[in-house]
C-alpha cells in the first residue's frame, strides 16, 4: 500500500530558534574506525552506516528538509582493495532495493549524481528502478553522490560546454556563473546551505566544490554509523545560530546586496 501512495508526510520543523535548512550534504565519513575500534571488519561499518542513512533520510524528510545530499561513493573509493569495493557496491544495490517502501512512506524522490555510468549494471538497473519508482513523490529529494567528484564534475560540465560553444549552441562571451551552473550535475537543486562531515576530519574531499562555496560547515565527531537523530539535530541547533552574508554585509539571501554607488557631486 505504501508504495502506491507517496503522500507527504506530516512535516514536523523541530524549533531551534534560527534558520532551518532547505539542503543538507553530508559526509558520511568514519564507517572504518567505527568499526575497527570494536574489533569489527571496515565492512561492519559501511553496514550499520545503512540504518544512519535510513534514520537521517527519514528525520529530515519528516522535518521538511527539501534535499539531502548524501556522498556514498566517490571516484576515489575505486582504489579501495576489490573487496571492499564489491562489498560497498552489494550494500548500495541492497539499499536501493530494500528501502523503496521508506521512500515511498515518506514522499522522497531518489536522484543520484556522479558518473553513474562507471557503475556495476546490476546497482545502475536498480537505481533507475528507484528513481523511476519515486519520481512522481513530492517530498523530500534525496540525492546520493556515486562515482561522485567534484573536479569530474566540473571537468565533465566543460566538457559538455566547449561541445555547445564549438556547435555555435553557446557564446563564448555570454559564459557566466549561471551557464557554467547548468553544465553541473542536477543544477535544479539549490546549494546546499548546511555541509556535515562526520568523525571529525576537516576536509571537503572533493565533494561539491562548486555548490558548497557559501555552505555552512559543521564537524560532528560522531562517525557516521552513530550519527543518528541526537547528532542531526546537534548539526541543525549549531546552523541555527550562524549568521549568513554570503560575502556581503546582510543575512538575507533573498535580499540582494546593494551594489556600492558612488556619491554624485
Ligand atoms: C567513509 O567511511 C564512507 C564511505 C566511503 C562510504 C559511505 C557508505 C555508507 C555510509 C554505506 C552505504 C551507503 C549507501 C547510501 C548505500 P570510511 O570507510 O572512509 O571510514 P574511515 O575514514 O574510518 O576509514
Amino acid at each position: 500500500m505504501a508504495e502506491r501512495t507517496g503522500e507527504l508526510p506530516r512535516v514536523v520543523r523541530p524549533d531551534l530558534g534560527g534558520p532551518f535548512p532547505e539542503h543538507i550534504a553530508i559526509i558520511m565519513d568514519g564507517n572504518g574506525r567505527w568499526a575497527e575500534e570494536r574489533g569489527l571488519r571496515r565492512v561492519f561499518g559501511h553496514r550499520e552506516g545503512i540504518d544512519s542513512v535510513r534514520e537521517v533520510t527519514t528525520e529530515c524528510a519528516r522535518m521538511g528538509v527539501k534535499s539531502l545530499t548524501l556522498y556514498a561513493f566517490s571516484v576515489e573509493n575505486w582504489k579501495r582493495p576489490r573487496a571492499e569495493v564489491r562489498y560497498l557496491m552489494r550494500l548500495l544495490r541492497h539499499f536501493l532495493v530494500d528501502e523503496r517502501p521508506t521512500l515511498m512512506e515518506n514522499a522522497v524522490t531518489l536522484r543520484c549524481i556522479g558518473r553513474l555510468d562507471d557503475l556495476p549494471e546490476e546497482v545502475l538497473r536498480e537505481l533507475r528502478k528507484s528513481e523511476a519508482l519515486t519520481s512522481a513523490n513530492r517530498g523530500m529529494r534525496l540525492r546520493l553522490a556515486l562515482s561522485y567528484g567534484a573536479r569530474s564534475e566540473l571537468a565533465d560540465g566543460l566538457r559538455a560546454l566547449v561541445l555547445d560553444v564549438q556547435r555555435g549552441a553557446l557564446v563564448a562571451a555570454e559564459i557566466d556563473e549561471e551557464t557554467l551552473r547548468r553544465y553541473l550535475y542536477d543544477p535544479q537543486t539549490p546549494d546546499p546551505d548546511l555541509l556535515i562531515r562526520t568523525a571529525g576530519e576537516l576536509r571537503l574531499s572533493n565533494f561539491l566544490l562548486w555548490q558548497a562555496s557559501y555552505s555552512e560547515i559543521h564537524v560532528s565527531e560522531v562517525c557516521w554509523p552513530e550519527f543518528r537523530k541526537a547528532a542531526l539535530l546537534a548539526a541543525l541547533r549549531d546552523y541555527a545560530g550562524r549568521v549568513r552574508k554570503f560575502g556581503g554585509l546582510i543575512s538575507d539571501r533573498a535580499t540582494p546586496v546593494p551594489p556600492v554607488r558612488r556619491a554624485v557631486t
